[in-house]
């Protein structure tokens, strides 16, 4: 039976991901610092710390790590640039150098913001330039993997969305407010590739248990602007569209630069993968199902 040893999976995407792979009859082992995951087989790991990387490593010997933990917020990364280094660089390195020596495939989630967002719809032989510290030290873990591993898979991914307990992702956010009559300031002028967990959790499944090499965009196939996204989630779900105020990315009073559009292009994607990425309009209709069941 194939090992599949998860970090980051009480997250976002990590608990739809270890959901999948468990109904799917995989050994899995959910690695978590502090929120525990429900699904899989829970093992503590504090990626902070080199000896317990390595003695998890010893203990589980997987045939498959998906490596999706990281420090995702965009600000602290660029207040707390230790920390950011720490977690999305130097663990990301000592987890690949631990799948060398046991032969195991490694999966590195990384994402959009690797990119300048000068020019949107980036494929895989676009040269990153990241204007964030953020991207910067997702990056570094990219370089890490491609400089220690022959077996690997780097998976680039744009505003993922989707339920969960703990993180309200952008619709869920638009939703809640406009269901109380409350104004939301929305960016006109920025684009990224919206994706739905469920839909990317079995792209990110396919390319590890397939073992597909190399950088691959896993994303929502609609580039589109936050303000647009939002008026469609009003629309979808008839709330009143009139409290999105329209606003701009200069406005915003953020330490860390952001990407204008990083935006994905999913060829290759849709080229090799049995599961395909979806449009926002499908991804939508199949949340507001979620929300309603
Ligand atoms: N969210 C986005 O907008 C986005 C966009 C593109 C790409 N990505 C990438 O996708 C991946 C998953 O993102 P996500 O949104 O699912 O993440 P998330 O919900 O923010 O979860 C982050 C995960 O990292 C784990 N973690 C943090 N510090 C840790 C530590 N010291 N030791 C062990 N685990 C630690 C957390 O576990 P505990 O809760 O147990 O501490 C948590 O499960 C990330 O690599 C991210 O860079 C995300």
């Amino acid at each position: 039976m194939t090992k599949i040893l998860v970090t980051g999976s009480a997250g976002l995407i990590g608990r739809q991901i270890v959901k999948d792979l468990v109904k799917e009859n995989y050994d899995v082992y959910s690695c978590y610092n502090k929120l525990k995951s429900e699904f899989g087989i829970p093992m503590h790991l504090d990626l902070t710390k080199k000896n317990e990387i390595i003695n998890i490593f010893d203990t589980i010997k997987p045939d498959v790590v998906i490596h999706l933990a990281a420090l995702t917020d965009v600000e602290k990364c660029e207040t707390q640039k230790e920390q950011a280094m720490l977690l999305n660089s130097t663990s990301t390195e000592i987890l690949v150098k631990e799948s060398v020596k046991q032969k195991a495939f490694f999966v590195y989630v990384s994402t959009d913001y690797v990119f300048d967002g000068g020019k949107g719809s980036k494929n895989e032989n676009d040269i990153p330039n990241p204007v964030n510290f953020y991207g910067k030290s997702k990056l570094d873990g990219e370089i890490a993997v491609k400089n220690l591993s022959s077996s690997y898979a780097i998976i680039r991914t744009s505003t993922p969305f989707g339920i969960h307990s703990k993180k309200k992702s952008f619709p869920l956010w638009v939703k809640e407010n406009l269901e109380s009559k409350k104004e939301i300031c929305v960016l006109i002028d920025q684009f990224t590739s919206p994706t739905f967990v469920p839909n990317l959790s079995k792209m990110i499944i396919e390319v590890a248990t397939k073992q597909i090499m190399g950088i691959i965009h896993l994303a929502g196939s609609t580039r589109i602007s936050r303000y647009e996204f939002a008026q469609m989630i009003a629309e979808k779900l008839h709330l009143d569209e009139t409290l999105i105020i329209p606003i701009t990315i200069k406005e915003m009073k953020w330490n860390a630069i952001r990407p204008v559009d990083s935006s994905l292009d999913i060829s290759r994607a849709n080229g090799i993968l049995n599961h395909k990425p979806e449009k926002i309009q499908n991804s939508l209709d199949l949340l507001i199902n979620q929300l309603n069941n």
